[in-house]
C-alpha cells in the first residue's frame, strides 16, 4: 500500500467482511432474543445491514474495483479470500456465542445480547468513521456519503439498544426477572 486510497480499499475490505459476518451470525441472536422489541430491533438490523453491505457493493467500482468483477482479481478479492476475513468482528461475535451458551434467565440473556451487539456496532462506527474520514480527505464525495449513510445507521442502531437497555431491560435483568411473567406492565 502505498498511499490513503490503498488504505481506503483495505478499510473498506474489512468493513465488507464485518458485515457479511454480522448478516451471518445476527439470526442467532434474534433466536436467543426474549423482549419482542430487542427481536425485532435485531430484525429490523438485520435488513439494514444487508443494505449496508450492498452499499460497500456500490463503493468497490468507485474505488477501481470492477462491479461485475466478483471474485476474480484486484484487491477485493484478494483480502476477501480465505484467511482474509475481519478479525476484530469475528471476536466480538465469538464472544457473543460464548455468552449466549451460558445459561440465562431471559432478561439477563436480552441484556447480554445487548451487550454483544453494542461491542459489535462502536467496532463498525469507529471503522465507518474512519473510512469516511479518508474518502473525504481524498475527495471522494460519493464514498463518503455512502459511509456516512451506513454511519448514521450504525449510530441509530446503537442509540435504539440503549434505549431498550436503560428504559427496561436492564432493570429487569437486576431482578433476574422472566420475560413470560411480566404482565402487562410494560
Ligand atoms: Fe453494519
Amino acid at each position: 500500500m502505498n498511499d490513503l486510497r490503498d488504505l481506503l480499499r483495505y478499510d473498506i475490505q474489512h468493513l465488507y467482511s464485518a458485515e457479511e459476518q454480522i448478516i451471518e451470525a445476527l439470526p442467532a441472536m434474534i433466536a436467543k432474543a426474549n423482549d419482542p422489541r430487542l427481536k425485532q430491533a435485531l430484525e429490523q438490523h438485520l435488513r439494514v445491514t444487508e443494505q449496508q453491505r450492498d452499499r460497500l457493493n456500490q463503493v468497490k467500482p468507485i474505488l477501481g474495483e470492477g462491479a461485475n468483477s466478483g471474485n476474480k482479481g484486484g484487491i477485493f478479492s484478494g483480502l476477501l479470500g480465505a484467511g482474509s476475513k475481519s478479525k476484530g468482528i469475528a471476536g466480538l461475535i465469538e464472544e457473543g456465542q460464548k455468552a449466549m451458551a451460558v445459561d440465562m434467565s431471559s432478561a439477563v440473556m436480552d441484556a447480554a445480547i445487548i451487550g454483544c451487539a453494542q461491542k459489535i456496532e462502536h467496532y463498525e462506527i469507529s471503522g465507518y468513521g474512519t473510512a469516511r474520514t479518508y474518502a473525504e480527505q481524498l475527495g471522494m464525495t460519493d464514498v463518503a456519503q455512502l459511509l456516512q449513510q451506513t454511519l448514521i445507521e450504525e449510530h441509530d442502531a446503537d442509540d435504539l439498544l440503549t434505549s431498550l437497555a436503560v428504559r427496561d431491560v436492564n432493570q429487569r435483568a437486576e431482578v433476574g426477572a422472566d420475560m413470560n411473567s411480566r404482565g402487562g406492565a410494560l
